[in-house]
């Protein structure tokens, strides 16, 4: 095969593989060798999809919803999301301007690709969800990064984006909750990013994947703010409110300009998700009964156990407001490479964990460990802890 001149496109190879498979993979080895080790390096709600869900789909199965559906969503599921959005996200979009997609990932994708030509700068805050860097880079555009601690405390974020902003920015991606960090952007930060955004004419990419996962304070959806919701795409997804990461569904909500290219994009890609997934999703927005407050106070109690726990250990480490990440100051215990601190922390206590570095040059540093586990791994982490 050496003298073929086959090759991929160029542009594929402006895309990564995640790391963090990598490190999953590597645990899963260690444990088919019957190792012990606690499992903090995922991105997954620890509990399982839930029942009512679990039977929609069955239903829609039986009831032969198996066809082609429309390749936008199901007419049920775009209504309960328009309920649901106009409920808990304080705006209200028509039906056409929501798009079931299959997963956050893609919607995320579809939006980028929507917005972004070569060369121009998008503005995101570092450390940053991994695979956003990729999306903006197949792009052609140019990754903007602006450290969370720059923003810590302020108000006023808008001055701290004036600094970096040029003739070329044409997107800010928002993501509240944050993964990795926890963090939660107030709405006093929100309103400041909307007037930077309005400002300078840009399209703001909010990625709301953990919207209901806030502990301390409030989660506010970008396009909710005057004047947002035609410069805003939002990215949702059923992955983490619903346990159902394994579905592959999440649905986008944009006006006019920007939901016509995403309908294309989605019409020749995907063309929709499974029509019995639909159904499930329908059930799972429907739902009003306190499951999601019930499943905050679980990871609040997870959250508050390891938090104190890796406090008492030595390590820096803040209480997030949001999502199931703590993203600990690791440097002192572990030294400044979190590549090796993982590796340390796994070797003396079973800990697996995330190098911060892997969520980009702000992460470094700091670990990423997930609450999203049973209370026993969690204790059971503790203790490890203790003996480091
Ligand atoms: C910040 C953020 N956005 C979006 C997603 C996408 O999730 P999914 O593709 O499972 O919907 C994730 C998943 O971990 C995430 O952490």
């Amino acid at each position: 095969m050496n003298d073929t001149s086959l090759s991929p496109a160029e542009r594929v190879s402006l895309l990564g593989f995640s790391d963090i498979v990598r490190i999953r993979n590597r645990v899963l080895e260690m444990k088919s060798r019957g190792e012990r080790v606690l499992q903090l390096e995922g991105g997954e709600p620890f509990m399982t999809t839930p029942d009512f869900v679990k039977q929609a789909m069955k239903d829609a199965i039986d009831a032969n919803q198996t066809r082609y559906a429309p390749s936008s969503g199901i007419p049920p599921l775009l209504e309960s999301i328009r309920l649901k959005i106009g409920e808990r996200n304080h705006y209200q979009p028509a039906t056409e301007q929501i798009i079931v997609v299959c997963g956050g990932a893609h919607g995320l994708f579809c939006a980028f690709q929507t917005t972004v030509d070569p060369g121009d700068e998008v503005m995101f805050f570092s450390p940053y969800w991994t695979p956003i860097k990729d999306q903006v880079s197949y792009c052609g555009g140019i990754p903007v990064l602006i450290g969370w601690d720059e923003i810590r405390d302020r108000n006023n974020v808008r001055d701290i984006l004036e600094k970096r902003v040029s003739d070329r920015t044409r997107v800010i991606y928002v993501n509240t909750p944050s993964n990795p960090t926890g963090n939660v952007l107030t709405r006093a930060q929100l309103q400041s990013i909307a007037e930077f955004a309005i400002a300078h004419d840009l399209v703001v990419i909010s990625d709301e994947a953990y919207e209901d996962l806030v502990y301390d304070g409030e989660h506010v959806s970008m396009a909710s703010f005057p004047g947002m919701s035609g410069r805003t795409i939002s990215v949702y997804t059923l992955s983490k409110s619903f346990a159902m990461t394994g579905w592959r569904i999440g649905y986008a909500v944009a006006e006019g300009m920007f939901m016509t290219p995403i309908r294309k994009l989605v019409l020749n890609s995907t063309n929709g998700v499974s029509t019995p997934t639909q159904f499930a999703a329908a059930a799972a927005i429907s739902d009003r009964s306190p499951r999601l407050a019930e499943m905050r106070t679980e990871y609040l109690r997870r959250r508050d156990l390891l938090v104190r726990g890796l406090n008492e250990a030595g390590f820096r480490c803040p209480s997030p407001p949001g999502a199931f990440y703590l993203f600990p100051d690791v440097r002192e215990r572990l030294g400044g490479d979190s590549w090796k601190a993982m590796e340390l922390l796994l070797a003396r206590t079973s800990i697996a964990s995330v190098p911060g570095a892997v969520f980009g040059p702000h992460g470094e540093g700091h670990l990423r460990m997930s609450f999203s586990t049973s209370m026993e791994v969690i204790e059971e982490a503790v203790r490890a802890l203790r003996t480091l």
